[in-house]
């Protein structure tokens, strides 16, 4: 018998406090006209002081566990992307685990910034293939607004917080038809956080926006191409995109790319800003909670961030 991946429920967290435009516009030199026509975002959630990361992974687990009709007990395997991880160590997985009250099981993170969901999806499709695992937790969850430099117009816009997460089960039809994951690290410096051990850099995310802008634009819209030839399947094909949400207009031009209406393309970013490695398992979970995304629908997912480090997803709902 093949095994396959399939996805059996979805679920996300934001957090209450919401903040506009206008109220960043009140500290730093920007504009509620600016930040919509270059990036496309309105608002972002920012996170209580008591959050963390492990906090925000427990409630899109437990939202996902619910959509699946499973106990945390089914739980096998837990994998978590993130970049704003609660410690250095141990794992944020390890703290989501304790928080479901989960024994015996593996629980790691992945370190693939704003890709961490991808390539987290993609570890989890290789432990279902294989045999080693029947139920996958996986989870990308972002405390970004505690490594944002306020004071940094060109970044305090773009990022807010959250988390989404996903169960997948075994399947004998195929429901993650493949995933693909690559990094390149001589970028490396152009999109950072420091490590606040080392060195005297203050400990704030660090963006090339416009350097990584241009190099995302490309990396996408070859990976949509490979994604598609690797599955002998046509833009045609495609009933959804669920990109990563950095900027509308790395969004548009990947759907563009694709041929896909902008109707077709779920797009969160104008009330989310970028979550990092939660912005598709968040989006996934609000189409397919509001009905956009159905069983049998082709999705194709993308993600682009530090590293630089890429990848998709595509899945047959
Ligand atoms: N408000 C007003 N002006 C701003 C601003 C803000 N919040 N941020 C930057 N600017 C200014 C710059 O100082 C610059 O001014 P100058 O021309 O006088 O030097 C001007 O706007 C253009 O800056 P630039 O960085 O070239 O703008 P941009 O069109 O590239 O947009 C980003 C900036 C960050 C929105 C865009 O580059 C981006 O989205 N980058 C990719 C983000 C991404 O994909 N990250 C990877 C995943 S996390």
């Amino acid at each position: 018998m093949r095994r396959y991946a399939t996805l059996l429920g979805t679920g996300g967290y934001l957090p209450e406090t919401i903040l506009t435009n206008a109220q960043i516009a009140e500290t730093v030199d920007t504009s509620d006209a600016w930040i919509v026509e270059r990036t496309g975002i309105r608002t972002r959630r920012i996170a209580a002081p008591h959050e963390t990361a492990s906090s925000m992974a427990e409630r899109a687990a437990r939202d996902a566990l619910q959509a699946a009709g499973l106990e945390p007990e089914a739980i096998d395997l837990i994998i978590v992307g993130t970049g704003t991880p609660d410690r250095l160590f141990p794992s944020t997985a390890c703290l989501l685990q304790q928080r479901l009250a989960i024994r015996q099981c593996a629980a790691f993170d992945v370190q693939a910034a704003c890709s961490g969901f991808i390539f987290a999806l993609s570890i989890a499709d290789q432990y279902i293939r294989a045999g080693s695992a029947r139920c996958v937790l996986v989870v990308g969850s972002e405390l970004n607004s505690r490594i944002i430099d306020w004071s940094d117009r060109s970044t305090c816009v773009l990022f807010g917080d959250g988390a989404g997460a996903a169960v997948l089960g075994v399947a004998e039809e195929p429901g993650l038809l493949s995933t693909h994951i690559q990094s390149d690290g001589q970028y490396h410096d152009l999109l950072y956080v420091p490590n606040p051990a080392h060195g005297n850099e203050p400990p704030f995310l660090k963006m090339e926006g416009h350097e990584v802008f241009k190099v995302a634009v490309n990396t996408l819209g070859r990976i949509v191409d490979e994604t598609l030839a690797a599955n002998a399947l046509t833009q045609a094909d495609i009933d959804w995109l669920v990109p990563h949400q950095a900027n509308i207009r790395i969004i548009s031009a990947t759907a563009k790319k694709l041929g896909l209406p902008m109707e077709r393309v779920v797009v969160t970013i104008e009330n989310q800003g970028n979550t990092s490695a939660a912005s598709i398992p968040l989006a996934l979970n609000e189409a397919i909670r509001d009905g956009r995304i159905q069983r049998g629908h082709t999705v194709l997912m993308e993600a682009f961030g530090a590293g630089f480090a890429w990848g998709s997803a595509l899945l047959r709902y």
